[in-house]
């Protein structure tokens, strides 16, 4: 078996003798363990370095390379190109876009430089996996460097279509480095057939199946929907019960039911419609005050980012304004919390809570709504409203499935969650389960990197 290269823009090396905390880096981590092998990227500290250089750290059995980027690096390849052009567009938001041409030069700078940096690195007999936006044309880049290694890309967050694409000044470029990969993997369907739509559209490359062909460069496509490991979040969430914080939370509820929310303060997430939304269910649903509470965590992100800096005023403002109109001396409506809980922690929030609400306005998979259906107790399980503008949303067919645009037929949803029966939410739950069971994050890992040694045999 080669030993496996995985490339993402940040890499948290685990603390020693303790496992890592997300679930993609556990995924990542128990695909490395497995293969053996390399994990590189930004090690998230900013440097003065004109050319950053990467350290080395082992844990576990797994080499972590890491490095910092320089300021320029930061501004303009990380915040600048990648998430003020690449993030809003692949998010079907065009007016949060906003595009320099120089940190359009300093993304494929820092780009080439990652590839300089990992080259070093490599025996030559690896697979390598790239993942995410900011990493597009690093196998462009690697092949320039002589790499003849087989190398998938995997896109966590959906693709635009090729109108909005073409809306970035070089798109054409940025479509073609695709095609230095063997195989790309998507969350979802459509993601796959928008790629393809554009790439014929746009470079005039050639169909057959999921093979594309451009010039006399193979891509071979796929779809990998991103799960959760269901078992140790199920362990975590019937845990959490016996922890004196989420006792607390649950006598701090005084019989209300919880609606609960938990995203990145990020303004794909559709909060300010959910705020909207709630506010609505008081509105149209008076019955409901006083015997309901919404509490939403929105975990800092990308501050430095105007467009989120002016989301989290405007967020403060919604839950101030809701709880000023509604409010009584001993009920408060909204609990919003702007601050970054760890994983644990929020399967209790999300056990104890009667609704989980997840309405993106646009999302590549979404975990946190497969974590909802984890962190429930089947015998009494909560119900889930959910954006169909999530990938999750192609798989979850028990949820409640809304328009996150739309914040009157959000709180009908809510409505519709909060009085479902019994049956209903155990055989809606039941089915979501064995969906988030049977595309889980193990079977992910798996699939992809057998595809891609398939990819590169045949
Ligand atoms: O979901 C996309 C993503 O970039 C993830 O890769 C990352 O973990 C998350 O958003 C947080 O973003 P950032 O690395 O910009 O803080």
């Amino acid at each position: 078996m080669k030993d496996l290269v995985v490339v993402s823009n940040r890499v948290s090396i685990p603390e020693a003798g303790r496992s890592q905390a997300g679930g993609l880096a556990m995924a990542l981590n128990s695909a490395l363990a497995r293969h053996g092998g390399m994990w590189f990227g930004w090690n998230g500290e900013i440097c003065h370095d004109t050319s950053p250089q990467p350290t080395q750290t082992r844990r576990n059995g797994i080499t972590y390379a890491t490095l910092p980027l320089n300021a320029e690096q930061h501004n303009d390849y990380y915040l600048g190109f990648s998430n003020e052009v690449l993030w809003p567009i692949f998010h079907f938001n065009l007016g949060a876009m906003k595009f320099h041409r120089h940190h359009a030069q300093v993304y494929y700078a820092t780009n080439q430089h990652f590839a300089e940096q990992l080259s070093k690195l490599l025996t030559g007999d690896e697979l390598i996996w790239v993942h995410d936006y900011h990493l597009i044309p690093l196998g462009e880049a690697l092949r320039r460097q002589g790499s003849h290694a087989p190398m998938g890309f995997f896109l966590h967050i959906p693709f635009p279509s090729a109108e909005l694409l073409r809306c970035i000044p070089g798109h054409r470029d940025l479509l073609a480095s695709f095609f230095a990969y063997d195989l790309l993997g998507f969350q979802t369907p459509q993601d796959l057939e928008t790629f393809c739509h554009a790439a014929i559209r746009i470079l005039g490359a050639k169909r057959s199946d999921n093979v594309l062909r451009y010039g006399d460069q193979r891509l071979k496509l796929g779809i990998y929907p991103v799960g959760i490991d269901v078992d140790t979040l199920q362990r975590e969430a019937q845990h959490s019960e016996t922890k004196q914080a989420v006792r607390q939370l649950r006598t701090s509820l005084g019989g209300c039911a919880l609606i609960a929310g938990a995203d990145r303060l990020d303004y794909s997430k559709g909060l300010g419609e959910r705020m909207l939304a709630f506010e609505h269910l008081l509105d149209d649903y008076p019955h409901y005050r006083r015997h309901v509470l919404y509490t939403q965590v929105a975990s800092p992100s990308r501050s430095a980012i105007t467009e989120y800096d002016d989301l989290r005023q405007q967020l403060e403002s919604q839950a101030g304004h809701i709880n000023g109109l509604h409010s009584d001396l001993d009920w408060v409506p909204v609990h919003y919390i702007n601050k970054t809980y760890p994983r644990t922690a929020l399967m209790g929030l999300f056990r104890a809570a009667q609704v989980g609400l997840v309405t993106p306005l646009r999302d590549g998979m979404n975990l946190v709504c497969k974590e909802f259906v984890a962190a429930q107790d089947s015998r009494d399980p909560g119900a889930l409203v959910l954006s169909e503008l999530a990938g999750a949303a192609h798989e979850l067919e028990g949820a409640l499935l809304v328009n996150p645009y739309d914040p009157h037929a959000i709180a009908e949803a809510l409505d519709q969650a909060l009085q479902m029966p019994h049956e209903e939410r155990c055989r809606r739950h039941a089915s979501m389960l064995a969906s988030v069971r049977c595309n889980d994050l193990t079977r992910w890992w798996q699939r992809f990197l057998d595809d891609l040694g398939y990819a590169v045999s045949s």
